[in-house]
Formats: structure tokens, sequence, C-alpha cells
């Protein structure tokens, strides 16, 4: 065994065993055996926090959960079938559920061209969580996040068990890109960047605040390219991987960091913050019922929302931009679940 593989499974072991000490955490993941719900379950499985790891899809659930269950970490792994009784029995029990289920995007398409085919499906999995684990908190990868994450808070509220501090939109993906992004700019580590991304997750509606990271120094048009290369990184990784999908791998990473601190949160941590699309009374007085921005979080999900802070001149404009679109997204994925209940 190499040196590094030495290291890394003598890690993997040694965070196991320090696991046994925590309380059990039953994580379920739906779409799991697609292009994200693979490697995101792969890093559940790593994480100690983590004691049953439950996967469904419509496809191939208990194929993955079979090769992943070999691993050498003490959490349980088990595949449900595609069956309603299947899909109740994944999300029973569970304190995260995590959506990675729906289509990518193809090239020259935007996420909101995903609705029509995403909308369903979202719906059709929170109605199910909504009876089987309505106190589990819920985190919606699948896009367009702007609509899906209002589709969920619908259908919760439809079923009298919606709870605004456990529904959350993953976005952690916008802050990965940009400290990376930020960091090929700057020459730093990008370990040490935590860039601010607050708004929504699609283009112009995703708003870096680099005046706030301490990089003031980047201006101009460096600046501009960097803002428009966080908005639509998500179109440089569609173009480049020309028809066969999205992002798969880094956004496994970004919500299994997450998932990793709202069980931190739960598991007694304090000052977890991360940005994340929650139901936000940040712009409700303009009839923007969510939004991204740093939230606190707790043992019960949502603690905390923060104000945006202090914005520049061209960041004010951009979140007016973002809200306009905001609205109508957040509207849209609303009148779905009035119109398709
Ligand atoms: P994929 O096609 O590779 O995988 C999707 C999986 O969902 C498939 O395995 C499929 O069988 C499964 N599925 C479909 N309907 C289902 C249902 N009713 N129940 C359970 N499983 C079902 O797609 P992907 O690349 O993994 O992307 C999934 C979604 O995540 C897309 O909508 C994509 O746009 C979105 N995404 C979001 C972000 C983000 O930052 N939030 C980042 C990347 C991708
Ligand atoms: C991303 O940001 O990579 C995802 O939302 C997938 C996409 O369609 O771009």
């Amino acid at each position: 065994m190499s040196f590094f593989a030495r290291q890394m499974f003598g890690q993997v072991q040694r965070r196991a065993f320090s696991a046994t000490a925590r309380q059990p955490s039953k994580v379920a993941i739906l779409g799991a055996a697609g292009g994200i719900g693979q490697p995101l379950s792969l890093l559940m499985k790593l994480n100690p926090r983590v004691s049953q790891l439950a996967l469904y899809d419509i496809k191939l659930g208990p194929g993955v959960a079979a090769d992943i269950s070999h691993i050498n970490t003490n959490s349980t792994v088990k595949g449900y079938d595609p069956t309603p009784s299947g899909l109740k029995e994944c999300l029973k029990g569970s304190e995260i559920i995590l959506i990675p289920a729906g289509v990518p995007r193809k090239p020259g398409m935007t996420r909101d061209d995903l609705f029509n085919t995403n909308a369903t499906i979202v719906r059709d999995l929170a109605k199910a969580a909504a009876q089987a684990a309505p106190e589990a908190k819920l985190l919606i990868i699948s896009n367009p996040v702007n609509s899906t994450v209002p589709i969920c808070a619908e259908v919760y509220k439809n079923a009298g068990v919606y709870n605004p501090k456990t529904l959350f939109g993953v976005t952690t993906l916008d802050v990965v890109r940009a400290s990376r992004f930020v960091s090929e700019v700057k020459g730093t580590d990008p370990a040490n960047e935590n860039i601010t991304v607050v708004g929504g997750h699609s283009g112009i509606t995703i708003v870096p605040l680099i005046s706030q990271s301490g990089h003031s120094d980047i201006t101009g048009e460096k600046l501009d390219a960097l803002v428009n290369r966080i908005q639509f990184g998500g179109d440089e990784v569609v173009k480049a991987k020309d028809g066969a999908g999205s992002a798969t791998l880094s956004m496994a990473m970004a919500g299994a960091r997450f998932a990793e601190s709202l069980l931190k949160a739960s598991q007694g941590e304090k000052g977890v913050v991360e940005c994340t699309f929650v139901d936000s009374p940040l712009y409700k007085d303009q009839g923007v019922e969510f939004f991204a921005s740093k939230v606190e979080l707790g043992p019960d999900g949502v603690q905390k929302i923060h104000e945006v802070g202090k914005l520049s001149k061209q960041e004010e404009q951009m979140l007016e931009a973002c809200l306009g679109d905001l609205k109508k997204n957040i509207q849209k994925g609303i009148d779905f679940v009035k119109a398709n209940p």
C-alpha cells in the first residue's frame, strides 16, 4: 500500500473510531445512483458522523449501496427498491435527506429549462418525505433550486408539516467555486478563502460579495470577469462535458460539506455558518420569500439568518437584478404546486 493510501485509510479508520461516541445519524440520498448521487454517497460513507446511509433511486439504488457498503467505515448502508414502500423505508428515521434526483442541463439550456421535468420529481419526493420523515432536514440539490425549494415548502405546507428551519437549497457549490476562482486570481490558498455568496442559484441570481472578502484590490475588468465566472461556473462545466451532464464531482463535495455542517451543528458544534437558500425574512417586503445568505446552523436547522451587510455600489446593482429574477423563479415553484398539488 502506498504512503498516500496508508495515510488515507488510517485516517478513515481513526475518524470512524472516534465516530462511535457520537449520536446516530441516518442520512438518506434520493437520486443516489446519479452523477452526483454516487460520489455524494461515497463521501457520506466516509463521514464518521453518519451512522446509517439510506440510498434510493429509480434505478440501481441497491447496486450502489452494495458497492459502497464494503468500505470499512462504521456506518451501515442500505439500498431501497424503487417502490413507494422502498422510498418510505429509506426515508423513515432520517435526520438528513439529500435530494440530487432529476435531470441535468445540456449545453444551451438554462436551469429553468429543467423545470418541467424536475418539478414533478422533486414534488413527489417531497410528498414522500413529508409523510415518512417530516422532521428531517431536507437538502435540495435538484435544479432549478430557486424553484424546487419553494415547491418543497408548498408540499410541506399542504401536508401540514412545514418548518422553515429545516428546508435548505444547497448553494454551497457557488461558495466553493468563488473561493477557488478568487484564489486563482490572487495566488492564495483556496482553503483560506471563504467568499459569501447570496441570492439564489442561477446566473445573475448568484451574487458573490467580493467586497467583503478582503480582496478589494480586485477591481475593474478583473472583478467583472471573476464575478461572471462565479455566476456562470455551472455553464463552464456543462459546456466542457459537451452533452453528458453538468457538475457532479464538485457538487458531491459541496453537498457533502453542507451535510457535514448540519451534522456538526446537530451534534453540538457552535458557530457553524454556511451560505444556503432558505425561507428568509431579508427581502420578504419585496415579495422574495426565499434567499441565500450566511446562515448559522444549530441542532434544529436554521438558527440565525445573517443580513447581507455592507455592499459595494456594483453589488447593490447586482442584488437588485437578482431579486427581480428570484421573485419570478420562486413564484413559478409556488404556482406549480398550486396547479399540481
Ligand atoms: P443524473 O442524471 O446523473 O442523476 C440523477 C439521478 O436521479 C439518476 O440516477 C436518476 O435515476 C435519479 N432519479 C430521477 N428521478 C428520480 C426519482 N423520481 N426518484 C429517485 N431518483 C430519481 O444527474 P446529476 O448530474 O446527478 O444532477 C442531478 C440534479 O442536480 C440536476 O437537476 C442538476 O441540475 C442538479 N445540480 C445541482 C447543483 C447545485 O448546485 N444545486 C449542482 C449540480 C447539479
Ligand atoms: C451548477 O451550478 O453546476 C449546477 O447548478 C448545474 C448546472 O446546471 O449548472
